[in-house]
């Protein structure tokens, strides 16, 4: 009697199991258009010396989300849709305070006064010489020993019709890691309807000063923490880059790209050549654009997700990074390790040493000049 039941029973469940778990995949999707636009405040806790650190959520009409902190205006994760509308967190980072304080190789972070190298931690300007705190050997690195990555920022939100944003200042006082003036900071980042996040900087200042402001997300268009980045496609609009020696600080060198490993100006795996690098990527290139107006500076597609990311700034220089020095020692959000060439970084900038090469674009600012720069990210999918 009970055996004549059983083999029904099971197939009911059986169907049971499947039909829900369909139905959980297709809540995963997102519906384009139908969320509600948003900003959210939370606490994301409180830094050792005290300081309140606040999380914010910005969720776009798509149901993109971006989450961004007070302490050094850092983006913890960023929520794109691949192809078949299942959202997938694209960048690397930690799930609390607490591993961004302890180590954090600038994951998703403003970096400044300066990013990048500046050789020695020396730089002469109008006669006087300036010497910078040293973090990076004999080298100054990504503003020093508490550069911007590390302090906590005030913050806004900006709600607009198309865009939701928070408004990050931060006053970097003179004498700070070493450098000349008073220098109030703004970097507004603003997540729009169009899938794009942007990011605004400005700075004025009352001393002459170099600055350098970037933004330092690493990227895995396939999700964070699910492998190499080795067969994303990558384009740069770059015909030259700038060479560096051992301890990557720049020759003063414009080398064309043409016929090397650099060559990115038509789109090609960042595994297909990264070996021939010694360490991998870790240069800047000149993009083409020199004249400070919004251009495309990188595009970058990753196939099994179909996600993809162009890049388009006002800065004449980007940095590509390929994760080198990942190596396995983090354990980054959600539990996942994050090994060499895990993620990349595409830092919209000013060349490294700049300060110290003369034939370099200007990174001097001024009393009385403003300091703009303008990098937008525009994200979407494709079947293909
Ligand atoms: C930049 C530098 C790299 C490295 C990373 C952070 O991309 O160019 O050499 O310092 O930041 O680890």
């Amino acid at each position: 009697m009970i055996i004549k039941y059983i083999r029904p029973v099971i197939l009911i469940l059986a169907l049971v199991v499947v039909f829900s778990f369909c139905a959980k995949k297709e809540s995963d999707k997102i519906e384009k258009g139908k969320i509600e636009m948003g900003i959210k405040k939370q606490s994301f806790g409180k830094t050792p010396d005290g300081i309140d650190v606040d999380l914010y959520t910005l969720t776009n009409a798509n149901g993109l989300k971006a989450r961004l902190i007070t302490y050094g205006a850092i983006l913890v994760s960023l929520e794109v849709p691949d192809k078949n509308g299942t959202p997938g967190d694209i960048v690397l980072g930690y799930d609390d305070l607490d591993g961004y304080i302890k180590e954090n190789p600038y994951f998703g972070a403003i970096v400044g006064r300066y990013g990048n190298r500046i050789a020695k931690g020396k730089f002469k300007l109008d006669g006087v010489e300036y010497r910078l705190a040293t973090n990076n050997d004999e080298n100054h690195l990504h503003g020093g020993i508490k550069g911007f990555d590390k302090v906590v920022w005030q913050a806004e939100t900006v709600q607009k019709k198309e865009a939701a944003g928070v408004k990050f200042t931060y006053l970097s006082k003179d004498g700070e890691e070493g450098y000349p003036g008073n220098l109030p900071c703004t970097v507004i980042y603003e997540l729009t309807n169009a899938d794009e996040l942007k990011v605004r900087y400005e700075a004025t200042t009352d001393k002459a000063t170099p600055i350098n402001l970037t933004h330092h997300s690493y990227f895995n268009l396939a999700g964070q923490g699910t492998g190499d980045i080795l067969s994303h496609q990558v384009l740069l609009a770059a015909d030259y880059y700038t060479p560096v020696d051992e301890a990557l600080i720049p020759t003063g060198e414009l080398r064309p790209v043409k016929d090397s490993p650099m060559d990115f100006t038509s789109a090609k795996a960042i595994g297909k050549e990264v070996d021939l690098v010694k360490g991998g990527y870790d240069h800047n290139f000149v993009l083409n654009n020199q004249n400070g107006t919004l251009a495309l500076a990188a595009k970058v597609v990753e196939f099994s997700s179909g996600r993809i990311m162009e890049i388009y700034t006002t800065e004449p220089g980007i940095q590509f990074y390929t994760g080198n020095f990942l190596d396995g020692t983090i354990t980054g959000k959600a539990g996942k390790v994050y090994k060499k060439h895990y993620g990349f970084c595409l830092e919209t900038q000013h060349y490294p040493d700049s300060p110290n090469k003369p034939n370099f674009p200007s990174v001097i600012l001024r009393p009385g000049e403003k300091y703009t720069h303008l990098t937008v990210h525009k994200f979407y999918a494709s079947q293909e």
